[in-house]
């Protein structure tokens, strides 16, 4: 299955970009693995024709919507973030009506719908930046509140206005098994992923995207970690870094949406060139301005 991938991507002139949460032997075929942030900037700069993207709709939406003459076509159809949809459009035109300067800061996990109704997008690992640079008080944060709540803390000449979405693979680490898995292993520095609770992140060493996770554990001298993020990254942990060990807090840290991604749907979407991630044009153009956004101010 792997040679015939091989075989079709050469043909066909295809790039396969993954995240780090999709499978280890999905991983394994991909051109780029990366996180959210570093896979929507190397959707710019590719130069094959198509990309193939192993991940959720919002991440393949995202390169489509920045190379709209790309085809982009993803390894499953069904793979969707459900956070992605946890903001309503009538609640960002109603604050925006309250409050005139606010800025709308999206989280890159989100519909094309939503980005289109906010002034920039963020990801895990750039919010931060991105926020402090941007001229306005008011931060209206979507969709989600932990990760707003994180960047909140960072900023606090900024005032935040936050909304109730949440990921239910990272909000299901839970502080008691945390406390557990630190008792079982003291030497253990614990690395956080900011979607989880904020009692999680008070408890963590570092906290950070996916890829800012795994260059902190390939660069620290500790040989111990807890891993609170989705179980994903073990796979690049584990291969970097043969002589550390890395222990997850629950069973629940699995995204199955991430994990609907296998090599034999790669190998179909190869085949037959879809399912292709198409938008309105009007709706890409909106959705556009965000996201051009971001990647100027997080340079
Ligand atoms: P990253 O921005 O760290 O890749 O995270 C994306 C994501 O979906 C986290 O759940
Ligand atoms: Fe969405 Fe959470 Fe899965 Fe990330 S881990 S894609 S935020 S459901």
């Amino acid at each position: 299955m792997i040679e015939e991938i091989k075989r079709l991507k050469a043909e066909k002139d295809v790039v396969i970009m993954a995240h780090y949460y999709v499978d280890g032997e999905v991983q394994k075929i991909a051109d780029y693995v990366g996180d959210s942030y570093f896979l929507a900037k190397k959707a710019t700069e590719v130069e094959q024709q198509t990309i193939l993207f192993c991940g959720v709709s919002f991440m393949g939406e995202s390169a489509k919507i920045l190379n709209p003459g790309k085809r982009v076509v993803m390894a499953d159809a069904f793979a969707d973030c459900p956070m992605a949809h946890m903001a309503a459009i009538d609640k960002i035109r109603e604050v925006r009506a309250a409050h005139p300067d606010v800025a709308v800061v999206c989280y890159v996990n989100s519909t094309a719908e939503i980005k289109a109704e906010s002034d920039v997008c963020v990801t895990s690992s750039n919010a931060v930046r991105v926020v402090e640079k941007l001229p306005n008080k008011e931060i209206f944060f979507i969709p989600d509140e932990n990760l707003a709540r994180y960047v909140a803390k960072k900023l606090p000449e900024k005032a935040f206005i936050f909304n109730d979405g949440f990921c239910h693979v990272h909000t299901s680490i839970e502080k008691d098994n945390l406390v557990k898995a630190k008792e079982l292993h003291p030497e253990a520095l614990v690395l956080t992923h900011p979607e989880c609770k904020e009692e999680i992140i008070a408890l963590s060493d570092f906290v950070g995207s996916t890829s800012e996770i795994i260059d902190f554990a390939k660069k620290s001298t500790a040989k111990t970690f807890i891993i609170c993020t989705e179980i994903g990254v073990f796979y690049e942990l584990e291969l970097e870094n043969p002589d550390k060990k890395f222990f997850a807090v629950g069973h629940r840290q699995f995204c199955p949406n991430m994990k609907r991604i296998t090599l034999e749907k790669v190998k179909l979407a190869l085949e037959d060139m879809e399912p292709e991630m198409n938008l309105e044009e009007e709706l890409r153009v909106k959705a556009n301005k965000p996201l051009v956004r971001m990647l100027e101010l997080a340079k």
